[in-house]
């Protein structure tokens, strides 16, 4: 019996490519892969997707495998324009017009109608299609000279953190993609906000760095799907992909949420309790607290003064806790407004909804 998928290493040619002014002639390189339906990762601005020409159902296939994802979870199609979401929609509100145009390119994708040229494959079999432009010089020069939609999931094996680097990447997919493009560390760190405008009520149905309060200054009436804003793992999410556990570290993990002050008392207190039964303790601290523990290994995620920090070292810091090979991770939690609505949902992801009120 023998599976491609298991059997043969595919050789991965690893480049490193000029994230302001990317050279000309790797782009190319990049996009010639893609028109072969090879998969290439490349950097976005908020996490490193792993692309395939996204109107070649092989391809996309391929995708799938070298990440083990489900297939019942669709794929965000990524262009370089607006002009070139015609194609693959039956239509654009005025609302999604005014969104391009206001946050694109940017970490917002966008749910439409899809039109036949998009392959099921794409969708899950969905009757809609999840479109984004991303604002990074090397994606956007990736697609336009691939001159195709490109498909592409976060390039991380389905389950673990998404990745921020190319180090991150190699670790996931060494062996599994044709080519990985390393353009340094992105800049926002955490995955796209997913908005479906598709339905009467405008719906985050993933919430990222154009946050509720962006939107709601252009489209009042937008709310946020209940799994995003409940604590509860009863709700189904809407989107395919927010039903599976993410981000998760192989360590166990505890997020605290509440007062400051109390975190940090509640997090030394299980600490202590933890070190005593000869657990490796990782402790998530933020630049306010992180002198306050004192015991276990302490990393900030960033600063509570700038939120932003700390979506763009959030998954880095989960990998290196993995790294460290604690055996548990005491992660304190952040406010639920702007980017911190974002930031609770992967903690809540990756502790398996083990969030704990102080
Ligand atoms: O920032 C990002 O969005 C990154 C970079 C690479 O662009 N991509 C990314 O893709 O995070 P992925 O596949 O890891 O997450 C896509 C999310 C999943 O939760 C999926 O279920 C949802 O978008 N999605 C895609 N198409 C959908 C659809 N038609 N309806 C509902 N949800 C959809
Ligand atoms: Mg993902």
């Amino acid at each position: 019996m023998k599976r491609r998928d298991i059997m043969e290493k595919i050789e991965t040619k690893i480049i490193k490519v000029n994230e302001i002014n990317p050279e000309e002639e790797l782009i190319l390189e990049g996009a010639k892969f893609i028109k072969e339906g090879k998969l290439v990762a490349f950097p976005t601005e908020t996490v490193y997707g792993l692309g395939a020409n996204g109107l070649n159902e092989e391809a996309v296939k391929e995708i799938f495998v070298a990440k083990g994802r489900p297939q019942d979870n669709p794929l965000i199609l990524h262009v370089s324009s607006i002009e070139d979401i015609r194609p693959l929609v039956k239509s654009v509100s005025k609302e999604a017009e005014i969104l391009m145009k206001k946050f694109w390119p940017g970490p917002l994708t966008l749910l439409f109608k899809k039109s036949k040229k998009v392959p099921n494959i794409i969708t899950a079999g969905l009757d809609t299609v999840a479109i984004r432009m991303p604002n990074n010089p090397i994606a956007l020069g990736l697609i336009k000279n691939s001159g195709m939609p490109i498909a592409a999931p976060s390039a991380n094996t389905s389950g673990k953190p998404s990745p921020t680097s190319a180090d991150h990447v190699i670790e996931d997919l060494y062996g599994k993609v044709h080519m990985i493009i390393d353009g340094g560390s992105t800049g926002v760190g955490l995955e796209s906000t997913v908005l479906d405008l598709t339905e009467e009520i405008p719906m985050i149905l993933r919430p990222g760095a154009i946050t509720l309060e962006d939107l709601q200054s252009i489209i009042p009436n937008v709310e946020e799907d209940l799994s995003i804003i409940k604590n509860s793992n009863d709700i189904v999410p809407k989107s395919p992909g927010q039903k599976y556990r993410h981000y998760a570290p192989k360590a166990d993990m505890l997020v605290f949420v509440g007062d400051v002050e109390n975190m940090v008392m509640e997090i030394k207190v299980q600490a202590k309790e933890f070190i005593s039964q000869e657990k490796t303790v990782g402790i998530m601290a933020t630049e306010e607290t992180k002198d306050r523990y004192g015991q276990g290994i302490i990393i900030s995620v960033g600063s509570r003064k700038n939120m932003e920090t700390i979506g763009h070292n959030l998954f880095n810091t989960i990998r290196l806790f993995d790294q460290k090979e604690v055996d548990i991770i005491l992660a304190e939690g952040v406010e639920l407004s702007y980017i911190g609505t974002a930031i609770m949902n992967r903690l809540k992801k990756a502790s398996g909804g083990n969030i704990i009120k102080v």
